[in-house]
C-alpha cells in the first residue's frame, strides 16, 4: 500500500484551481459582408503562454479584442474559467491588455502610471505603494519610479506598460505585438524577461506577433492563423516538425520546396515524380491531405535535414541528387549553404563543427536526405501563396 501523503505535501497542493482558462467556441466575426474570423475553436489552459502568429490582416488583433470584450462576436461564445463572457464589458473581465502603442501618460511618473488603475479601484494608499513597488521590481524598474515617461527608453516604456497591466493582477494578459517597435537587442532582452515574469506569476498570456522566431522562443503553444482561420494549434516543436500544411511549414521555419506530381499512393508509400527523378517516400510524411495519383504536390525538406557530401560519396539508403555549392556562409555555430540541383535551389544548414568536411562554394557535391525527412504537402492556394509574396 502506498504511504499517506505527508502534511507538507498536502500543504503544497494548490488551494484553488488555477484561473485564466479561455474557451473560444465557434467564434466568427464579420464586418458587413466581410468575414474576418471564420468559426474559431480554441482552448487556452490557465497559466500557459500562448502566441497568435500569422501574417498581417489574418485576424490576430480581432481575436484579442473579442476576448477582451472591446468587440462582440458575430457568432459563437467566449468563456473564461467556464463563465460565458457575452455582454460583459472589458472592465468586468479578468483581463489586462498591453498594446503596441503603449498609451502611457507621458507627463506622469513611472510610479503614477503604474498606480493609475489601482487608484481607479480605490485601493488604499499603503497597499497601492506596496503593489506598485513590487511590480516595478518585477519588471526591473524599481530604481526609476520617479522618472517621467518622457525620460525613458523604448524598452523601459514597454516595461512600464507591462507593470501597469500586471499590477491589477489579471488572470489573463493579452499582449498585442508589444515588442515590435523595439530594436533587436532590446527585443531579445524583453522576450526573456516577459517569459520569466509569466512563469513567475502563472498568469495566462495571449501574445501576438508576426515573428515566428519570437513565437517559438516564448510560447508553450502557438496558434498559427491565416485568413481568419486557425491553421494549427500546438507546441512550437510539433508545429515545426509536424506542420499541418504547407502554409504552416513555410511560416514557421525555413523550408525547401521541390515541386512534384503524385504517381501512386499506397498505405505505406507515396511515389512522386519530381524534376530530380522519381522518389518513393513514406506515407508518414503526408501532411494534411489525401494524395491522389496525378495531383500536384510539394516535397518539403528542412535545411538541417539535407546532407552535403563529396560527389562520389556513398549515400547509403538516402535519396541522393547531384548538385553544386553556390554559396557557403559561416553563421556562428552553423554554416548555411545554397545549393543548385538542376533548376532547383536548396538551402542546407550544417554544423560549423563539421566545417572541414564540407565543400567550398563552386564545388560539385552530392545532396542526400532520408526519405523519412521529406514532408509531402498539397500546393498552396493562390490566396495563401500571396501572403508569402509568391505569384500564382
Ligand atoms: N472595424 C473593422 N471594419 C472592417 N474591417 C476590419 C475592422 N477591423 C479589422 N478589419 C479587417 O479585419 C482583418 C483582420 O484585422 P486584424 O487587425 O485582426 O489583423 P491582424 O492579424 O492583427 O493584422 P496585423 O498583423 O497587421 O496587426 C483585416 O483585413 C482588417 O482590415
Ligand atoms: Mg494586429
Amino acid at each position: 500500500m502506498s504511504p499517506a501523503p505527508s502534511a507538507a505535501f498536502a500543504q503544497a497542493a494548490p488551494s484553488r484551481a488555477a484561473r485564466g482558462s479561455i474557451h473560444v467556441a465557434g467564434v466568427a466575426k464579420a464586418y458587413g459582408a466581410t468575414t474576418v474570423l471564420s468559426s474559431l475553436d480554441l482552448t487556452v489552459e490557465a497559466g500557459t503562454f500562448v502566441t497568435l502568429l500569422g501574417p498581417s490582416g489574418c485576424g490576430k488583433t480581432t481575436l484579442l479584442r473579442l476576448i477582451a470584450g472591446f468587440i462582440q462576436p458575430s457568432a459563437g461564445t467566449i468563456a473564461i474559467d467556464g463563465r460565458d463572457m457575452a455582454g460583459l464589458p472589458p472592465q468586468r473581465r479578468p483581463i489586462g491588455m498591453v498594446f503596441q502603442n503603449l498609451a502611457l501618460f507621458p507627463h506622469f511618473s513611472v510610479e503614477e502610471n503604474v498606480a493609475y488603475g489601482l487608484r481607479l479601484r480605490n485601493v488604499p494608499d499603503a497597499e497601492l505603494r506596496r503593489k506598485v513597488g513590487t511590480f516595478l521590481d518585477l519588471v526591473g524598474l524599481g530604481h526609476l519610479g520617479s522618472r517621467r515617461i518622457s525620460q525613458l527608453s523604448g524598452g523601459q516604456k514597454q516595461r512600464v506598460a507591462l507593470a501597469r497591466s500586471l499590477v491589477l493582477e489579471p488572470s489573463i494578459l493579452l499582449l498585442d505585438e508589444p515588442l515590435s517597435a523595439l530594436d533587436l537587442q532590446l527585443r531579445k532582452q524583453l522576450q526573456v524577461a516577459l517569459k520569466e515574469i509569466q512563469r513567475e506569476l502563472g498568469t495566462t498570456f495571449v501574445f501576438v506577433t508576426h515573428d515566428q522566431e519570437e513565437a517559438t522562443l516564448m510560447s508553450d503553444r502557438i496558434v498559427v492563423m491565416s485568413a481568419g482561420l486557425i491553421q494549427q494549434y500546438d507546441t512550437p516543436s510539433a508545429i515545426y516538425s509536424q506542420p499541418a500544411n504547407l502554409f504552416v511549414a513555410k511560416f514557421v521555419g525555413e523550408l525547401n520546396e521541390i515541386p512534384g506530381r503524385i504517381v501512386a499512393a499506397t498505405a505505406g508509400t507515396v511515389e512522386i515524380d519530381s524534376p530530380s527523378g522519381r522518389h518513393a517516400l513514406p506515407a508518414s510524411g503526408i501532411r494534411g491531405f489525401s494524395p491522389a495519383p496525378g495531383a500536384a504536390c510539394v516535397i518539403g525538406l528542412r535545411p538541417e535535414r539535407i546532407a552535403i557530401l563529396p560527389p562520389d560519396a556513398d549515400t547509403g539508403g538516402r535519396i541522393a541528387l547531384s548538385g553544386t555549392v553556390i554559396e557557403r556562409i559561416a553563421l556562428g555555430p552553423v554554416i548555411r549553404f545554397t545549393l543548385r540541383c538542376g533548376e532547383q535551389r536548396l538551402v542546407a544548414v550544417r554544423l560549423a563543427s563539421d566545417a572541414a568536411a564540407l565543400p567550398e562554394a563552386g564545388s560539385a557535391c552530392r545532396i542526400a536526405f532520408e526519405p523519412a525527412d521529406a514532408q509531402i504537402f498539397e500546393p498552396l492556394a493562390a490566396s495563401a501563396a500571396a501572403s508569402f509574396g509568391e505569384k500564382p
